[in-house]
């Protein structure tokens, strides 16, 4: 399959499976995903994220629990009047005034639910198994009355017997349920549990199964697939797995999942993922860790040195899908890890770097990140022009070997510098306004001379305590040579030290080859 580097090791399991051809999308980014503590999105957000999930592919919408609020229903109505592909499904306990709320938002599809394990039966509903069965099956009459599609769950389906179950989905098909969803409320299964299951209801339903999959202990996406694996064809999932406590399926991981590795076709336009979720992202102010898969930020991210030699060589040795794929793009990120590769790559499309002067950018981005965890390209920029600036290591006449500063409240700035010029030590302190200031008088002490600071400026790269910051300054001999100096690093001080010493090399680079020409 083009673009699609997953293991052989999958081609068995598929043929064994009993997959159907197509699974079906039921997004609940705009109910479940929303009941996300601390998401509340606007009627624009929602409506926004409707036509987006609509463009995705998805089949059908659950846009609300109309039965909520007046507002919430005046939403429903509004999405499914923007004229969408997409089914609009409303949400409704088994009950007249939810489904009535459902009705009058206009909706294609309501999804009636009721709680059907012990613990559900006995200390939320305070009923007996036959009252809900009565409920469900009143329900579904109702909605199939009204001429609308009626999917049924029965909530915490993966606590209730199996038995009870079949009794549950059984029933509500022969009066006309059309789809059957499958809730793990809690997230208490895991994918041989979830294949068991679905197999057992396959076997004894007509109607079409739906997996609906909460993230509690991280296997959502995993079993929602075993879902399906075993016959299920319809999957519930959320934009960038939000839902209830640890969420709902991933919408991206699961139907990348089925397209890349079950070959189930979803109708889903893989290549506006990244697009919905960043979407997403915004409205509801839920941000993705980095790593998480498909859509984070570092999804097709590469620091380490032999990754980005191999990525550049052959995407797929760590890559196992295209990032266009999914909308993505592939990134080779600088760090702790850079190697040779990974800084070529950046620097070359902008710079032409000789050997030696990748390997200082090197050594210096990976020092830097030792104390400034996320290197970005402005840093990257800074260091190498420090690098292209800088007087070769041969020709430094001058060389920084030992600093001490003391500042505080009640002192004066007072700097001691021990340096070499011309391969002589020389030791000298000075006290000045700040620290940098007795530093640069001290310098100047020890070298004997006058060298006069022309301009210093400072310049914070990115934000933080632990910023990185340029430190640009001109200096001036006493015969009028000027000479810049630039430096790049975590500790202004250090930073400024290193920029005035780079200005003074260059001075004296000049003053020797003026000797030499004469
Ligand atoms: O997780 C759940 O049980 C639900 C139901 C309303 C289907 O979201
Ligand atoms: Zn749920």
């Amino acid at each position: 399959m083009e673009g699609v580097f997953v293991s052989d090791f999958i081609g068995p399991v598929r043929a064994r499976s009993n997959l159907p051809e197509r699974a079906y999308v039921l997004d609940t980014t705009l109910r479940d995903g929303e009941q996300t503590p601390g998401v509340c999105f606007t009627l624009e957000e929602k409506i926004a994220i409707a036509r987006k999930l609509d463009e995705l592919g998805v089949d059908v919408i659950e846009a609300g629990f109309p039965v909520n609020s007046d507002e919430e229903r005046s939403t429903v109505r509004t999405i499914k009047r923007e004229g969408l592909k997409a089914k609009i499904c409303g949400l409704a306990r088994c009950v007249t005034k939810d489904i009535d709320a459902c009705i009058t938002s206009e909706v294609d599809r309501v999804h009636i639910f009721i709680a059907t394990s012990d613990i559900h039966l006995k200390y939320k509903l305070r009923m007996d198994e036959d009252k809900a069965l009565e409920q469900a099956l009143a329900a579904t009459d109702y909605v199939k009355a009204h001429g609308l599609e009626c999917e049924f769950s029965c909530e915490d389906a993966t606590r209730t017997p199996v038995e009870r179950l079949l009794r549950f989905y059984t029933s509500v098909e022969e009066r006309g349920a059309d789809v059957h969803n499958v809730p793990d409320t809690v997230g208490v299964m895991e994918p041989e549990a979830t294949f068991e299951l679905i197999s057992r209801l396959k076997s004894a339903l007509k109607k079409p199964i739906s997996m609906h999959c909460h993230n509690d202990f991280g296997l959502a996406v995993a079993n929602t697939l075993a879902g399906v694996k075993a016959g299920a064809s319809q999957v519930h999932v959320t934009i960038n797995g939000l839902g209830e406590r640890g969420g709902n399926a991933s919408l991206e991981q699961t139907v990348t999942a089925l397209h890349a590795m079950y070959r189930v076709e979803t109708g889903i336009r893989l290549n506006l993922l990244k697009e919905a979720s960043k979407l997403v992202e915004r409205a509801s102010m839920i941000h993705l860790p980095p790593n998480f898969p498909i859509v984070g930020e570092n999804a097709f991210a590469h620091e380490a040195g032999i990754h980005v030699h191999g990525v550049l060589a052959k995407a797929e040795s760590y890559e196992p899908l295209t990032p266009e794929m999914v909308g993505q793009k592939r990134r080779i990120v600088m760090g702790k890890h850079t190697g040779k590769h990974g800084v070529a790559n950046f620097v070359k499309e902008k710079y032409n770097l000789t050997d030696d002067q990748i390997a200082a950018v090197v050594e210096k981005v990976r020092a830097l990140a030792i104390h400034k965890k996320k290197i970005i390209e402005d840093d990257v920029n800074a260091i190498v022009n420090e690098v292209l600036g800088s007087v070769p290591d041969a020709e430094r006449l001058v060389r920084l070997e030992e600093i001490l500063v003391v500042t505080g409240n009640k002192i004066t700035p007072t700097a001691s510098v021990q340096l070499t010029h011309n391969n002589q030590k020389r030791v000298a302190a000075g006290i000045g306004t700040g620290p940098v200031d007795a530093l640069a008088k001290a310098i100047q002490s020890a070298l004997g001379e006058e060298i006069r600071l022309l301009n210093y400026k400072l310049e914070a790269i990115s934000g933080g305590t632990d910023s990185l910051c340029t430190v640009e300054v001109v200096t001036e001999d006493k015969d009028g040579r000027t000479a810049m100096g630039l430096a790049v690093g975590g500790d202004i001080v250090m930073a400024s030290v290193s920029a005035i010493m780079e200005s003074l090399n260059r001075i004296y680079s000049k003053r020797m080859k003026c000797q030499q020409s004469q």
